[in-house]
């Protein structure tokens, strides 16, 4: 392979659209997959919707988002993504679900094709392990909303192949994020610090410390942290949140990263931050 070009996106919820839409835009050939027609149709929906809002912004010249929607389809079969150069699994983060799909991604694509995950903390190497070809999986880690943060956190663990991670970060700088590097160990270097962060503010709430307004107003104006730490737990969903605390707890053995009660409570309700409509805040 000289260049990635083909990419494939399992999953269209939050990251899956984002990942999709700053691909194409950087004149990949996209298909993205969903369980149902009716996700597949949300998530195209939701790229078109940030490209017009990037037109009328002025970030986006309206023939990119017309090229890049072009090039952009949706799938409802695994087997549409055969022909991909890199695949990128979006779906929730569940240990077993992975695997699941990567057994199933490995016997359809292609000799040579990538296999990426987006998770947030769990292992690569369990992600990848008994597969055909477990040296062609890597993480690629991005951020919400994935088309406005510039980083994208690359994880490689002992069996990746070199040449895959180079693909990998030559493909970042084309889809014009900033990479690093990171071992697989649990959390990598972005969630361990974010998500301890995020469930020690869920603990101030609960304690009545502060609301959850002047908490997240603290560490803006206190510390320049561009967002609080609830305004991004709302922003990146109570339940993804949730099962990344209870994964780090139990491997890190570390109590800090257990989700406290509030955080239960709320997920059990249904609240599950921005894409539900109300976590910590209204949206
Ligand atoms: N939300 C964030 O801010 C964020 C940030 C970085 C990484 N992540 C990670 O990205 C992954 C996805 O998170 P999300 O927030 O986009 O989740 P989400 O719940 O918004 O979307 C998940 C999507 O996967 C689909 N799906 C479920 N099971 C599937 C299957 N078996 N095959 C194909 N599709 C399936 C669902 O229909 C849904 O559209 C998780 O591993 C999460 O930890 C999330």
């Amino acid at each position: 392979m000289n260049e990635i070009q083909r990419i494939g996106i399992v999953g269209g919820g939050t990251m899956g659209h984002g990942i999709a839409h700053v691909s194409a835009l950087a004149g990949c050939d996209v298909a993205l997959y969903d369980v149902d027609e009716a996700r597949v149709a949300a998530a195209l929906a939701k790229v078109r919707s940030n490209l017009d809002k990037g037109v009328e912004r002025g970030k986006v010249a309206p023939e990119e988002r017309a090229a890049a929607l072009l090039r952009l389809s949706g799938a409802t079969r695994l087997e549409d993504l055969a022909e991909c150069d890199l695949v990128i699994e979006a779906i929730p983060e569940k240990l077993e679900m992975k695997r699941q799909l990567f057994l199933a991604l490995d016997a359809i694509v292609r000799e040579g094709a990538i296999l990426a995950t987006n998770t947030s903390s769990l292992s690569i190497a369990a992600i990848a392990a008994g597969g055909r070809a477990p040296n062609r999986v890597i993480g690629t880690h991005f951020f919400n909303p994935v088309h406005i943060m510039a980083l994208l956190e690359v994880v490689v663990y002992d069996g990746t192949a070199p040449s895959v991670l180079d693909h990998v970060l030559r493909w970042g700088a084309r889809i014009g994020k900033e990479t690093i590097t990171v071992r697989d160990f649990p959390g990598f270097a972005t969630s361990r610090l974010g998500v301890c962060l995020g469930m020690e503010a869920i603990r101030m709430v609960e304690q009545g410390v502060a609301t959850a307004e002047d908490i997240d107003k603290a560490m803006v104006l206190g510390y320049r942290h561009p967002v609080g730490p609830l305004r991004l737990t709302d922003m990146v969903g109570l339940d993804v949140r949730l099962a990344i605390g209870e994964y780090l707890a139990k491997e890190l053995q570390n109590p800090a990263f257990e989700p406290p009660a509030l955080m239960r409570k709320l997920v059990g309700e249904g609240k599950l931050g921005q894409k539900s409509g109300e976590g910590f805040y209204r949206w």
